[in-house]
């Protein structure tokens, strides 16, 4: 027979289950479990010392206990697994679980966020990394030499002022793709348990990095006319729980398409002043750009340092090479010293390619080719959803990035139609993986960064067909 603690950690683990508590969560206080449950305040306390043991929950020294996140179970997820919508949607696995997706064999894969491999100059960057090699071996023995760093951040930095966004060369600090300058800025800027602001619908790696970190997302409207709503944005800041600071991908948001109005970006600035907000800024889809001119990001109208920009070359070179860079204001210091405990430096033969290719001038002329390509695959796209799609979708072509954002009329389920799309071999990702609620079931995102062929229009007519044989029988 157990004990009464026990019985009361169980209970409690079961509600954790459920998801009543979602990771990050405050936990009810010793007192009100201990006055639930008719016991008294120690063996309270003693329950949750038991689901601490088993790492169900986290405690906070002053602060009471929060729930942590679910226990792995090596089983649920097998490596090599296909995954089913169903699991797609855990909270805190939902990027690995696209990721599989993408090893698999499917024929016509939409579900990603990246262009395809052959619209990357990948034989140019071959030659030039083996005559980087071939002129510095000591790259691969030694850590890039200082000199060598300093002349990547000045690149760098005369990059960013072609998009009117100056910054001071001391404060350029190389990561691992954004995901890490993300990871690095969340972790210095909040602590377990806090609330961060999101876009919604929200790139779903991100909600996977702040339920890594026991962070509870605040989801605020983003639409792909407008982006983020400032109003919604405003009124959860002055009526909703304390929030330590918003993540926002300014310029082609994932997976809307959104770009923010420059007029939006200046006063999203203020508010955040107002209300002692700190900026993750994610500008990953910066220089997928369709138009005449780079978009500018946020950061550069921040005169008070408040903003952590973040941006990379996986999206426009070398996914691959996961070359992030982040200019942390007057966070940067605090995230250069958490960077040398993250993954200490990025590989010094990449960045001395960089830096070469950049010096070289012909970045620019790669990065038009493919922004080029993509411009015109997006219309193709655009064009076959709407002509394949149910009456009642909806779609607006972005100005940039890689995915298309497309509404369905209510009532369709992405999840059910991508189980049905597997079975053709054509994967897309689902709408309500965008969301930590459940949101945009009958939405999907497309990625229209594979080259336009007859396999694709098949696929995407194969959907809208898909579709509306599911609306048909709803
Ligand atoms: C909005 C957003 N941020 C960040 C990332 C990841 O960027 P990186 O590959 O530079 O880590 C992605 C990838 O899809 C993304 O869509």
């Amino acid at each position: 027979m157990s004990a009464r603690y026990q019985d009361i950690a169980r209970q409690l683990e079961r509600r954790l289950d459920a998801g009543e508590f979602p990771p990050g969560s405050r936990l009810p206080s010793v007192r009100r479990l201990a006055s639930e449950h008719g016991v008294n305040s120690l063996t309270a306390l003693a329950a949750y010392r038991w689901l601490e043991q088993r790492q169900r929950v986290l405690a906070r020294s002053r602060a009471g206990f929060y729930a942590a996140l679910p226990p792995a179970d090596p089983l649920a997820h097998p490596a090599q697994a296909l995954p089913s919508p169903a699991t797609l949607v855990e909270v805190d696995s939902r990027m690995s679980q696209l990721l599989a997706l993408s090893g698999s064999d499917i024929a016509v894969q939409l579900h990603m966020a990246e262009a395809h491999h052959s619209l990357y100059p990948s034989q140019e960057l071959a030659r030039r990394l083996q005559q980087t090699l071939a002129q510095r071996p000591e790259l691969i023995g030694a850590y890039l030499p200082a000199a060598q760093e300093a002349r990547l951040r000045r690149l760098l930095q005369s990059l960013a002022a072609d998009w009117r966004l100056d910054l001071p060369e001391e404060e350029i600090l190389f990561c691992n793709g954004i995901t890490e300058g993300i990871s690095l800025a969340l972790r210095h800027l909040t602590r377990p348990g806090d609330t961060v602001a999101v876009e919604t619908p929200v790139y779903f790696g991100l909600l996977q990095t702040l339920a890594s970190l026991g962070l509870k997302a605040l989801e605020i409207p983003c639409t792909p006319d407008a982006g983020l709503s400032l109003e919604a944005l405003e009124f959860a800041l002055q009526y909703g729980p304390p929030v330590r600071c918003l993540v926002t991908v300014t310029n082609f948001q994932n997976p809307s398409g959104a770009l923010m109005p420059d007029d939006n970006k200046k006063r999203l600035l203020a508010l955040a002043r107002r209300h002692g907000l700190s900026i993750i800024e994610d500008d990953v889809f910066g220089e997928l750009y369709f138009g005449n001119q780079r978009p500018t990001p946020l950061k550069a109208w921040d005169r008070d340092g408040d903003v952590v920009y973040c941006a990379s070359f996986t999206k426009s070179l070398a996914p691959s090479f996961r070359l992030g860079w982040l200019s942390g204001g007057r966070h940067h210091e605090a995230l250069a010293r958490l960077r040398a405990s993250s993954s200490l430096v990025s590989p010094a033969l990449l960045l001395g390619a960089l830096a070469d290719l950049l010096a070289s001038g012909d970045y620019a002329r790669m990065s038009q080719k493919l922004r080029q390509q993509l411009a015109q695959q997006m219309e193709r796209v655009a064009d076959a959803v709407l002509a394949a799609f149910p009456r009642g979708t909806r779609l607006r072509r972005p100005q940039g990035g890689l995915l298309l954002w497309v509404e369905c009329p209510e009532g369709l389920d992405s999840g059910r139609l991508l189980e049905a799309a597997l079975a053709q071999s054509i994967s897309f990702a689902p709408g309500m993986l965008f969301s930590a609620q459940p949101r945009f079931q009958h939405c999907l995102r497309l990625n229209f960064g594979q080259p336009w062929n007859a396999a694709q229009a098949d696929a995407i007519a194969a959907l809208g067909r898909l579709a509306t044989e599911q609306l048909r029988r709803t």
